[in-house]
C-alpha cells in the first residue's frame, strides 16, 4: 500500500527525499555520548509545552482581578478533569526545558560545536535561547499571583532605567502606566501565539543549518573529511535507526525523572513553583523576597552585582547592561575561541581551567540569585554582593580572555578518526 502511495506523494511533495536527508541517510558520527541526548530531549520538551499549553489555554482566562488567578488555581487545578496534571506537566516542563537547554549548550562548550562550520547552528541556537527566556518571562505573569506580578514589575522597571526613552519603552511593554489587565492580555498573546511561532521557525532553521554541515562529536573531528567510495563518511552511521533508537533510551530515563517530579514534587521545594505565587497578586503588598525562577537567577545575580551609579546613571541600569552583556557575549563565542582544536579532550590546561571556573561561577550566581536559603543563610548582604561580583568577573573572563588562553596553551594532537570504545 505504502509502496503504491509514496511515489504518488513524492512526485508532489519530497517526503521520502526529506526522510532520507534528515534521518535514513543522515550520517551522524558514531561516537555520540551522553551529552548528545539533549537535542532530542529539547524537541520532546518543546512538544510537551505546546500540547499542554494548548490544553491550558482552553481553560485559562486572561482577565485581571481574580479572573486569571482563579482560572488557574480553582478551575484548572481543581475543577477541570486532569487539569492539575496538564498544569504540572507545563510548569515542570518549563524548568525541564531550561535544564535540558543548559546541558545542550554546555555540550556545545565542551566540544566546540559552535566553531566553524557550525557558527549558524550556534547563532540560531542563541536566538532560540533568548526566545525561550522571553517565553518563560511572559508565561510567568499568567497565573497572576504575587510573584508573577512583582517579578514582572522588577524586570519591566529595568527597561525604564534606560536614559531618554526607557520610561516610554516600559510603558509600551506594559501597555499601561502600571502592570494591569492590559499587560496581562498582551503577555498572554505573546506567550501563546507570537513567541511559539518564532520559536518553532527557529528550531526548524537550527536543524536545517545543522544538517547542512553535519554534526560535530566529542572528538571535534570532521567526519566528512574521510569518506568511502560511495561518499559516506567512514565514521558516520545513519541517524535512523541507530540514533532514533538510542535517543529513546534517553527519553525513557528523562521521562522517569520528569514524571517523578510532576507526580511527587511539582513545586520542587519552591524552585519550580514559588510559594508567593499561590497568593493572588496584590500591588499594595511586596513579597519579602522577589526572586525569579531558578533558571534566571544567574543573570539576576549579575544584575544585582552592580551597586554603584556611574556617569550619573542609576546602578540598576548598569546592572541591566551587565545582564544583557552576559547573554550577548555567548553569541560571540564562535569568534572568541582561537584554539586549533575544537574538543575539550584535546585542548590544554587553561581551557579546562577556565571552563571549570565558568561552570562554578554560573552555579554560584544561580544559588545567590535565589531567596536566602540553607546554602547562603550564613552570608550577610555584603558578603553575598562580594561573592556575586567575583563570580560575575569570572563569568566574563571566561569569554574575554578566551582569544588569549586558547592560543597560548599547548594542545594535544587530534586523531584522524573519531575515537570509539
Ligand atoms: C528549543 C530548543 C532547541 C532544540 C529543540 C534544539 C535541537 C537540537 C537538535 C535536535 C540537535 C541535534 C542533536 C544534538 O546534537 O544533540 C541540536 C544540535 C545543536 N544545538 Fe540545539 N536545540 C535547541 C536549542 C539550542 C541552543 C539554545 C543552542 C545554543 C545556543 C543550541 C546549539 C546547538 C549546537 C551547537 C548543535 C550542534 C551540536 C553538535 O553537532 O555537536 N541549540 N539542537
Amino acid at each position: 500500500m505504502l509502496k503504491k502511495v509514496m511515489p504518488w506523494v513524492d512526485e508532489r511533495l519530497p517526503v521520502t527525499d526529506s526522510w532520507n536527508r534528515h534521518l535514513g541517510k543522515y550520517y551522524a558520527p558514531k561516537n555520540f555520548n551522553f551529552w548528545y541526548f539533549f537535542g532530542s530531549l529539547a524537541l520532546l520538551v518543546l512538544v510537551n509545552q505546546l500540547i499542554t499549553g494548548v490544553w491550558l489555554t482552553m481553560n485559562y482566562n486572561p482577565t485581571e482581578g481574580l479572573g486569571a488567578f482563579a482560572s488557574v488555581e480553582t478551575n484548572i487545578m481543581r475543577d477541570v478533569k486532569y487539569g492539575w496534571l496538564i498544569r504540572y506537566l507545563h510548569s515542570t516542563g518549563a524548568s525541564a526545558f531550561f535544564a535540558v537547554i543548559y546541558m545542550h549548550m554546555f555540550r556545545g562548550l565542551l566540544y566546540g560545536s559552535y566553531r566553524k562550520p557550525r557558527e549558524l547552528v550556534w547563532l540560531v541556537g542563541m536566538f532560540i535561547f533568548v526566545c525561550l527566556m522571553a517565553e518563560a518571562f511572559f508565561g510567568y505573569l499568567l497565573p497572576w499571583g504575587q510573584m508573577s506580578y512583582w517579578g514582572a514589575q522588577v524586570i519591566i522597571s529595568l527597561f525604564s532605567t534606560i536614559p531618554y526613552f526607557g520610561e516610554d519603552l516600559a510603558q509600551l511593554i506594559r501597555g499601561d502606566y502600571v502592570i494591569s489587565g492590559i499587560t496581562l492580555n498582551r503577555f498572554f498573546a505573546l506567550h501563546v501565539i507570537a513567541i511559539p511561532i518564532v520559536l518553532l521557525g527557529l528550531v526548524v532553521l537550527h536543524i536545517l543549518a545543522l544538517h547542512e554541515v553535519g554534526s560535530n562529536n566529542p572528538d571535534g573531528v570532521e567526519i566528512k573529511q574521510r569518506k568511502n567510495e560511495k561518499g559516506i563518511p567512514l565514521d558516520g552511521i545513519p541517524f535512523h535507526p541507530y540514533y532514533t533508537v538510542k535517543d529513546i533510551v534517553g527519553v525513557i530515563v528523562f521521562l522517569i525523572l520528569f514524571l517523578g517530579i510532576v507526580f511527587f514534587n511539582p513545586e520542587f521545594g519552591g524552585l519550580f513553583l514559588e510559594a508567593p505565587n499561590f497568593e493572588p497578586n496584590n500591588p499594595l503588598k511586596t513579597p519579602e523576597h522577589i526572586a525569579p525562577v531558578w533558571y534566571f537567577t544567574p543573570f539576576y545575580s549579575m544584575l544585582r552585582a552592580v551597586t554603584a551609579p556611574l556617569f550619573g546613571i542609576d546602578a540598576n541600569f548598569w546592572g541591566f547592561m551587565v545582564m544583557v552583556a552576559a547573554i550577548v557575549v555567548l553569541f560571540l563565542l564562535p569568534w572568541l575561541d582561537r584554539s586549533p582544536v575544537k574538543s575539550i579532550r584535546y585542548k590544554g590546561f587553561l581551557s579546562k581551567l577556565f571552563l571549570a571556573l565558568f561552570v562554578v561561577s554560573f552555579a554560584v550566581l544561580g544559588v545567590l540569585g535565589l531567596p536566602p536559603n540553607k546554602l547562603t543563610a550564613w552570608m550577610n548582604l555584603d558578603t553575598r554582593t562580594l561573592v556575586t561580583q567575583i563570580s560575575t568577573v569570572i563569568y566574563f573572563s571566561f569569554f574575554i580572555l578566551m582569544p588569549f588562553y586558547t592560543r597560548m596553551e599547548k594542545t594535544k594532537p587530534i586523531p584522524d578518526r573519531v575515537t570509539y570504545k
